[in-house]
């Protein structure tokens, strides 16, 4: 294989996977490539032009600091175009996601109260009780379904009380959400029709939420955003319910997958499992940061440039894509040595950019953390010989490494 002949953008090349051995490919001989897309019939991102693909750490580090010229709004986050669609885009352009400096800022600052680290303190023996709550649910089986049962519902719980969401609707928000990110998975979604009809319906329950939050404004990020203001103004019902979506996607999708790969990692590295269980305490923080360095549970997101300048002594024009392979970035040989592949939970420094870096790096990282060691250690100190029985199975997806099934046995703990 040539790097020119890698596509990344097509899900076929994930499917064991993130494609490592191409990214290595890349970082050692064209770490600024093209990446020519071929039409295929049926290919959902059809309409979508080649792109750069940046892989060294290095340089994903300068695109994402320099907003200006690497603009998130421009084109958009993502790697399908909405080329020719100017509703499409200002429509997404209301998602912080999709937005550049200044606005960004502001928007952020509308809900980023919520995520600081003393805030998640704050919510510390919570999130404890109710790591402890779902590991109560399983420990006697002696069996369960992974993701289903170990994974999915902290995440769930944690994001849908901060937003406000009623415990009776929350598995409905989560099915909307996986809908949303799995498009490129026949398992979940069977048509685009799919995708749009959770958009419209994720919309539609954001907006009657927003109402009762005015009616009755509480401490949750929905009576934030409800009640909250930009530049002297009520944000409008698009932004309130992109923040919505952006919110409920990005705190369920990225933390369950972080469990399910991290789970996975460990079983797959004995030698490394067996060392976290032998003191939890002491190694627990620094197994966290190399399972997100070693799973890098979000694969991409996407700029477009501002004006022409140059990256790694490769020329780029106005309105080229650039998209940022993040596992590619956290396995750089350059800055985590000749075992960058190697799961190593002692890995000390650990500077993995598994939640991006500048401007929009994650919103939830410290509740993301917080989440993962209450997880695990309860699972590490509770079902210590949880073990696969069966091969994963993995979501379609070029965007999120996700896990849709994963069988697990383990010695019951005794009543
Ligand atoms: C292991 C878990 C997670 C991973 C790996 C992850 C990864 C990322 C990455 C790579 C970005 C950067 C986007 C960019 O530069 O364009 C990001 C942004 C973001 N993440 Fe996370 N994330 C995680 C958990 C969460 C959680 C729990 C939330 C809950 C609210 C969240 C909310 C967001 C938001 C709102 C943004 C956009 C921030 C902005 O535009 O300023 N993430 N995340």
């Amino acid at each position: 294989m040539k790097p020119g002949d890698i596509d990344l953008s097509h899900p076929d090349t994930f499917e064991h996977g993130p494609p490592h051995e191409y990214f290595s490919l890349l970082r050692r001989e064209r770490p600024v490539c093209w990446n020519e897309v071929r039409e295929e019939p049926g290919r959902r991102l059809q309409q979508t032009r080649g792109f750069y693909s940046v892989t060294r750490h290095e340089d994903l580090v300068h695109v994402s600091r320099s907003p200006r010229i690497f603009s998130s709004a421009l084109g958009g986050a993502m790697i399908m175009d909405m080329e020719g669609d100017e509703q499409g885009l200002a429509m997404v352009r209301t998602m912080m996601i999709t937005m550049d400096p200044p606005e960004h800022v502001k928007y952020r600052r509308l809900v980023q109260r919520g995520f600081t680290p003393s805030m998640v303190r704050k919510l510390e023996a919570h999130i404890r009780a109710a790591s402890a709550r779902v590991v109560d649910a399983v420990a006697r089986k002696g069996s369960a379904e992974f993701v289903e049962d170990l994974a999915m519902s902290l995440p769930m719980e944690l994001i849908c009380e901060l937003m406000g969401i009623p415990p009776g609707d929350r598995r409905q928000v989560f099915d909307w959400s996986n809908q949303m990110i799995g498009f490129d998975d026949p398992d979940i979604t069977s048509s685009l029709g799919d995708q749009d009809s959770a958009t419209l319906q994720m919309w539609m329950y954001s907006n009657q939420l927003a109402a009762r939050k005015r009616e009755e404004p509480d401490e949750t990020l929905m009576s934030q955003l409800a009640n909250g203001e930009v530049d002297g103004q009520k944000i409008s019902e698009m932004e309130l319910n992109n923040f919505f979506v952006l919110l409920a996607i990005a705190g369920n999708e990225t933390t369950r997958t972080a469990t399910s790969q991290g789970m996975l990692a460990l079983c797959e590295n004995p030698e490394q499992y067996e060392l976290l269980r032998s003191d939890v305490e002491r190694y627990l923080d620094g197994a966290v940061e190399e399972i997100l360095r070693y799973t890098s549970p979000v694969m991409h997101f996407r700029r477009t440039v501002t004006e022409d300048t140059e990256l790694n002594g490769v020329p780029l024009r106005r309105d080229d894509k650039v998209v940022l392979w993040y596992p590619s970035a956290n396995r750089d040989e350059s800055v985590f040595g000749d075992d960058a592949q190697r799961f190593d939970i002692t890995r000390d420094p650990n500077p993995h950019v598994a939640f991006g870096i500048g401007e929009h790096f994650c919103l939830g990282a410290n509740l993301a953390r917080m989440q993962l060691r209450c997880i695990f250690r309860e699972m590490l100190t509770r079902i210590p010989d949880l073990r696969m029985v069966g091969a994963p199975q993995r979501l379609r997806s070029t965007l999120i490494d996700g896990i849709k099934q994963m069988p697990v046995e383990f010695t019951p703990e005794a009543a």
